[in-house]
Order: structure tokens, then C-alpha cells, then sequence
């Protein structure tokens, strides 16, 4: 079954939802409707009975360039209703496998999103970046938890701070991705490993799940809550305003103000 957004495929075949971020030419940055798309797609996948594993995916060449940033000027997440919330909820409580395929660029919410996959595929072409101090605003998708608590305080901090982005031998050091493979294998190798997966009892699945997330999941739901607040206030002040304008206008920020 195949069902599709068109900037984000969903394509269900023997027990394994594969969901692709199909926006190249935007290097896969993500919209309003896409996250919805994406929330979608995962609400659906963690109710339907035939759903055994959920695999995300990009490119060969970029996983996602985050949040799209001319649409999250034209409609900024101000409540905690918005999609992008709606869709980070979802990631952070599905309760089914869920294996990511990463090569190219993982900016943002592409980088911290696989904080809530289950294994992690990388190309030895990823980057990861979660330069949100670089655009006036703060961590989301509960990675100030998170982030800190996989690699350290001070390679979080390196992380988070200055937005350093790291490449997949480094993501592989400190645990974020399981293995580090070539590009062009990236998402058969993930696939392989999903129907694996998909191959056994999914009441184990779900259960082993829910205890290797247990007194995790409530304090990240509350940790999500209160940076959705503070990046909401924030995409609104003059930080993010500088950095969002010098991007499409495709010069250095100036936060000599700010
Ligand atoms: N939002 C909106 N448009 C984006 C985008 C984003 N997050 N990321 C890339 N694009 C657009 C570019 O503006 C460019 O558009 P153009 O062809 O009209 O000039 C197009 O996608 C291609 O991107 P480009 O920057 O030329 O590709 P690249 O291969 O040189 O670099 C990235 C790829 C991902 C490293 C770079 O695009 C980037 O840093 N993007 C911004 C990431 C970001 O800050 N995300 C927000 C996180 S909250």
C-alpha cells in the first residue's frame, strides 16, 4: 500500500512502513505540511495491526535540511498544536521499531530526530548538525535531554552551543548511529534490518520497546513541552529574525544587536 504527500512517500510492503522525505530540490528541508504528512503517517503506522516497523529515509546525497525556513517565516509553530509539534509527540511515543537511514546532511530536526529511532543507519557521507544556537533559537525535539545524555555534557554542549556539525565516524562514537556503511547501501541496509525486525513477534517488539524506554518517555514529553514554548517565543525575536533573514538573503548573520 502506498499512500503519499508527495514531498514525504509512504509505502507499507510486508510489515515494514518505509517513509521517504521526497524533497531534494529543498534538500529535504521539512514544511508545515510535511510534518503533518509525517505525524500522519506515524499515527496511522502505530495503530495499523499489519505495521510492524517503520523505516525513515532520505536521499542518497541529504537526509533533511531541517526545518524549511522561508515557510516556518510564513508560519511559524507559535502553539504546541502546530505540525511540527504534532509530529515530534509522534516520533518521541511510537511505540513500534523505528530504523532511520541517514546520508548527506542532517540538519536540526534531522539530526534529532534519529535521538528517537531505534537504530540508526548512517552513510559515510552524513553530517549531523544541530545548529540551533546559530539561528537565535533553542534545542527541540527534547535533545537538551536528550543530546547530553548519549555523548556528555561536553560534547553536547560543543554540539548545541556552537552548532559544530559531526560526521558519521563521530556519530558512530558516541552512539547515535548503529553502523556506518556506504552511501549507496545505506537505505537496503536499513530495509534488510527493518524486516529482520518485521520477521518477529511484535507484542515482544513493543514490549521490549516500552521497557527500554520506561521513566524516559514522560520527562522527554516534558522536556519537548517547554522547548516548544521557548522556540515558539524565539523564531519571533530579533536573533532568529537576523539569522532567517541572512539565509535567504545568502549572507552572514550579524547578531552584533542581539
Ligand atoms: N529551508 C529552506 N530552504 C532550504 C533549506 C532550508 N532549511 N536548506 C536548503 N534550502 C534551499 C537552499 O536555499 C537552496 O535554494 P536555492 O536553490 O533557491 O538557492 C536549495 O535548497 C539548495 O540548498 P544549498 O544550500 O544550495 O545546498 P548545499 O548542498 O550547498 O547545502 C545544506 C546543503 C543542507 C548544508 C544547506 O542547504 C543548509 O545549511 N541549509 C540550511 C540548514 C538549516 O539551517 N536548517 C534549519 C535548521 S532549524
Amino acid at each position: 500500500m502506498s499512500t503519499a504527500h508527495s514531498d514525504i512517500l509512504v509505502h507499507t510492503e510486508t510489515g515494514v512502513t518505509t517513509v521517504t522525505f521526497n524533497r531534494v530540490e529543498r534538500k529535504n528541508s521539512l514544511t508545515a505540511a510535511m510534518y503533518a504528512a509525517l505525524a500522519d503517517a506515524l499515527e496511522a503506522a502505530s495503530t495499523d495491526s499489519s505495521v510492524r516497523v517503520v523505516v525513515l529515509q532520505g536521499d542518497v546525497t541529504v537526509f533533511s535540511a531541517g526545518n524549511d525556513i522561508s515557510d516556518f517565516l510564513q508560519q511559524p509553530p507559535v502553539t504546541l498544536d502546530a505540525p511540527v509539534f504534532r509530529f515530534l509527540r509522534a516520533i518521541a511515543t511510537f511505540p513500534k521499531p523505528l530504523v532511520a537511514a541517514v546520508c548527506g546532511p542532517a540538519v536540526g530536526v534531522g539530526t534529532t530526530l534519529l535521538f528517537h529511532c531505534d537504530l540508526v543507519y548512517a552513510g559515510d557521507n552524513a553530517a549531523f548538525s544541530m545548529p540551533f544556537v546559530n539561528l537565535g533559537l533553542c534545542p527541540e525535539a527534547g535533545s537538551s535531554l536528550l543530546v547530553p545524555q548519549m555523548m556528555g555534557y561536553h560534547r553536547a554542549a560543543e554540539a548545541l552551543l556552537l552548532g559544530e556539525p559531526f560526521m558519521a565516524e563521530a556519530a558512530l562514537e558516541v552512539g547515535l548511529v548503529n553502523r556506518v556503511v556506504p552511501p549507496t547501501e545505506c537505505n537496503a541496509i536499513a530495509q534488510a534490518q527493518a524486516r529482520r525486525l518485521a520477521a518477529k513477534p511484535l507484542s515482544a517488539l513493543i514490549e521490549t520497546k516500552r521497557l527500554l524506554k520506561k521513566g524516559q518517555t514522560a520527562a522527554v514529553l516534558e522536556r519537548m513541552a517547554e522547548e516548544g514554548t521557548s522556540f515558539g517565543r524565539m523564531l519571533a525575536e530579533p536573533a532568529a529574525r537576523e539569522a532567517f533573514t541572512a539565509f535567504m538573503e545568502k549572507r552572514r548573520p550579524d547578531f552584533s544587536a542581539v
